[in-house]
């Protein structure tokens, strides 16, 4: 029997988001009936909103969720019916060429449910393969990571999205250390996560860098050492000042932008490492004089989902929260209802919140 359940679904490009009631099926091979408790309002979600990603409305919104598995398909062994899980929008396959090459964090053919949650019987497209602003949603297994129930749905399902983003920015895919000196460009939801990040990983210095005042604050409390409001000074001559006149060992760009970019590019050491895990509009261009990409030496990365791998990263995630090693509470600004996600577009506009969290 399908499950009719209360969703926030966008209907058309621009048009404010709307509850309404959807039609999840039962789990069928592979795929996994999750009850939602939590789901994080992201910036994702208001790009597929304002027709950005793609033009496949109506799309079911939200992604960064924790929730209960209630019923598991045929085939169905990583999770069981009562498992705490949180869910991941890069399923691994097992069998594309990186994951045969022992590289399942880099998977290139991810896995989402196989049927279709619909709307009045028109199929929606379920935001990043999840769509976890409802009651109930169905996802592939893969995309089910189970995780101490102990701790809080609200908290742990942003590990689902943009603070592994962060975290992994700074400890997977910049493998900042012990000792390291690292800036951090936009302090939002993924730039305070990477600045967590690199504190867990032991950096010395962490620079924060940002425009908007409230957020070096933040920042400060999640762990920056220092902090530049870019608007006020060069952030490149700071940072430089900052650090013996060297630069940072790892500078990331959490925000998407060329001039940010060049910031992070002109801030490293001399074979340091840059990582952009900031999305770019598609139009956007960087130009670097070809001599300092190559005099400078090091690595210019970029961070897809934080390079994580949700089997390994989320349960140690959660331990480390539980531990209270790490502060993912600090991130949740404010619980909402779901019929509350529309206003939740609007203060994260005006950078009022890291996250608006979705309780149901
Ligand atoms: N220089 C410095 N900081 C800037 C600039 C700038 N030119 N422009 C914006 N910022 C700051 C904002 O003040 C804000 O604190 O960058 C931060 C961006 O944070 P959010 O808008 O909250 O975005 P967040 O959720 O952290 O995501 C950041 O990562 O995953 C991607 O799509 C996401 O591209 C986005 C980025
Ligand atoms: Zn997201
Ligand atoms: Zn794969």
């Amino acid at each position: 029997m399908p499950h009719s359940v209360r969703a926030v679904i966008a209907r058309a490009k621009g048009e404010p988001v709307s509850i309404e009631t959807i039609e999840v099926p039962d789990p069928g091979p592979g795929e996994v009936l999750v009850g939602i408790q939590a789901c994080g309002v992201c910036h994702t979600d208001l790009h597929y909103r304002e027709g950005a990603i793609n033009d496949e409305f109506p799309f079911l919104l939200g992604h960064e969720a924790a929730g209960i598995v209630e019923e598991v398909g045929e085939g169905v062994t990583n999770v069981a019916p009562g498992d705490f899980v949180i869910l991941n929008w890069r399923a691994v396959c097992g069998q594309c060429r990186s994951c045969q090459r022992g590289r399942p964090w880099n998977c290139f053919e991810t896995h989402n449910a196989n049927q279709k949650m619909t709307l009045n019987g028109q199929p929606l497209s379920p935001a990043l393969g999840i769509g976890a602003f409802a009651e109930k949603t169905l996802v592939a297994a893969g995309q089910a990571t189970r995780v101490d129930p102990a701790a809080r749905p609200e908290a742990a399902g942003l590990i689902g999205c943009g603070v592994m983003a962060g975290l992994g920015a700074a400890m997977n895919t910049g493998q900042v250390g012990r000792g390291d000196s690292v800036a951090v460009f936009g302090c939002g939801g993924v730039g305070n996560a990477a600045i967590e990040g690199s504190r867990l990983a032991g950096a010395h210095t962490i620079i924060a860098v940002d425009i908007d005042p409230r957020k070096l604050d933040l920042a400060r409390e999640f762990g920056a050492t220092h902090t530049v409001d870019s608007s006020q000074e060069d952030p490149v001559e700071a940072i430089r000042a900052m650090t013996g006149g060297n630069g940072v060992d790892v500078a990331i760009e959490a925000i998407g932008l060329p001039s940010t970019y060049e910031q992070a590019f002109y801030s490293r050491d001399l074979a340091g490492t840059v990582v952009l895990v900031g999305v770019p509009n598609p139009e956007a261009r960087v130009e670097l004089p070809m001599i300092e990409v190559f005099g400078r030496g090091g690595t210019l990365k970029s961070s897809w989902y934080g390079d994580c791998l949700p089997s390994r990263d989320f349960p140690m995630l959660v331990d480390l929260y539980l531990q209270g090693r790490l502060d993912l509470d600090r991130f949740v600004s404010e619980t909402i209802n779901l019929d509350e996600v529309e206003a939740a577009f609007e203060k994260m506009e005006r950078g009022e919140v890291l996250r608006s969290v979705v309780v149901l």
